[in-house]
């Protein structure tokens, strides 16, 4: 277990070196090392990332090496696209605004490495439009990447031109959902596709597709430049390397923290986030956004990682700590995010639309008094039927969240009623 003392804290995405605007002193930092190893094996790349354990960042955790290979083998003509997702806008998840606006180049560094590893000539940055720093950092990164000798290398590998692309999303929560990320790109609005097919085999204008998170890709950069190993001896189990940590809400410093993976979240919330505010006692943390199980203070000693955080029923998701201290009430709160959820429905799911609906109402109704025990039953009956009837998960987050509200604090609902 980490201790105070050992507490290893921004040392690899948010490490000085790291946090530059410009190419060049991303390179003074020894930037470009992973690139060149890439560039000099290009074989190498795929089983490093599968020996590394790299898994997804934006929230679901899958092995990135499977969807590499997936996408590797298909036929690069006539194009392949990589979609560098930075659309985030889960409710108390920040990280990537924070990577692509302080520290962009590893992020295009690992980009740039994607495409070596898997033949794709066109990169889409595809970032939130309320990100104007966001925005305009990887623009400028992007433009001294294409100006740098490194480029020119990367094209002569692919043996065609390589066009990376900076798109604003249409800010909709939904957009960040891959299939639906990948209707944007398209010029459509975002609405989720059924799978299969697959992105890997069809994604966007019918092309071979690789979609990953701007958190996954800058990490690629570090594990070509310092090894598998490395990688592996700094995570902890199955979940390797670092995660960056949005923590948010009764806490003294909240802010976006790199620790190992596996660091406990008492270490996040105490040593790192300073502690409670007015030395509070915790009475909820909302993890991984606002779409998992909420963990309670029994879970305090819970190492942050993706199988430790699943054991206790809940899920690391995007990283999205939200601390929530003795004296706030729980129905207030998740009436919020699923209202969010209500609004973020794209509606193509009648399921997705009239549920989220629905469930916000009940709950509107349970926050403000005006509700009686037929109303809850209600909401308990909703949250079994409508999990896995939607396209995507939006409606399974919204109803996740609701679920384990009710499981924890089911006594605040009870005493909100108007029997
Ligand atoms: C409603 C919804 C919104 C999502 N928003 C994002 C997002 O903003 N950024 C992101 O990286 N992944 C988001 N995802 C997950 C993506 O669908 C996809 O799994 C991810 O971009 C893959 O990257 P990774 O494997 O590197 O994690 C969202 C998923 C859902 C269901």
């Amino acid at each position: 277990m980490t201790t105070e003392s050992t507490l290893l804290i921004n040392q690899v995405l948010l490490h000085p070196d790291s946090q530059c605007i410009e190419l060049n002193d991303w390179l003074a930092g020894n930037g470009g090392t992973g690139l060149t190893k890439a560039l000099s094996d290009v074989d190498c790349i795929i089983p490093m990332i599968k020996d590394a354990g790299l898994r997804g960042l934006g929230g679901g955790g899958y092995p990135v090496y499977k969807k590499w290979q997936f996408v590797a083998e298909q036929a690069p003509a006539p194009d392949k696209y990589l979609i560098c997702n930075g659309n985030e806008d889960e409710p108390g998840t920040f990280k990537d605004a924070y990577l692509l606006s302080n520290a962009p180049n590893q992020v295009v560094e690992g980009a740039l490495i994607a495409a070596l590893a898997n033949e794709i000539n066109k990169i889409v940055f595809y970032i939130n439009p309320e990100q104007v720093n966001s925005i305009q950092n990887i623009r400028n990164a992007v433009k001294q990447w294409q100006a740098s000798d490194f480029f020119t290398q990367v094209e002569k590998k692919l043996s065609k031109p390589l066009h990376i692309r900076v798109m604003e999303s249409s800010g909709h929560y939904i957009g960040g959902e891959e299939t639906a990320a990948i209707e944007s790109i398209e010029g459509n609005f975002p609405f989720p596709r059924g799978k299969p097919p697959f992105p890997a085999i069809s994604g966007a204008h019918g092309c071979p597709t690789l979609i990953n998170n701007i958190e996954t890709l800058a990490n690629i950069p570090h594990i070509l430049r310092h090894g598998d190993q490395w990688f592996r001896d700094l995570g902890n189990g199955d979940s390797t390397g670092t995660k960056l940590y949005c923590l948010s809400g009764d806490v003294f410093n909240p802010g976006v923290y790199e620790l190992p993976m596996g660091t406990p979240l008492s270490e996040l919330i105490f040593t790192v986030g300073g502690g409670m505010l007015w030395d509070k006692k915790i009475k909820a943390v909302f993890t991984g956004g606002a779409s998992s199980s909420i963990l309670t203070p029994e879970d305090i000693d819970v190492p942050l990682d993706f199988d430790s955080v699943h054991e206790r029923g809940s899920s690391l998701g995007t990283g999205a700590m939200i601390v929530v201290s003795e004296g706030t009430g729980i129905v207030k709160r998740v009436t919020e995010y699923v209202n969010f959820y209500a609004h973020s429905s794209c509606g193509q799911c009648p399921s997705c639309k009239t549920g989220t609906f629905y469930i916000s109402q009940l709950l509107n109704k349970i926050d403000t008094g005006q509700a009686t025990g037929v109303d809850l039953d209600s909401l308990i009956n909703l949250c079994k039927i409508l999990p896995g009837s939607g396209l995507c998960h939006l409606l399974d987050g919204a109803i996740k969240i609701v679920d384990s509200s009710l499981n924890h604090f089911e006594h605040e609902y009870k005493s909100s009623l108007n029997n």
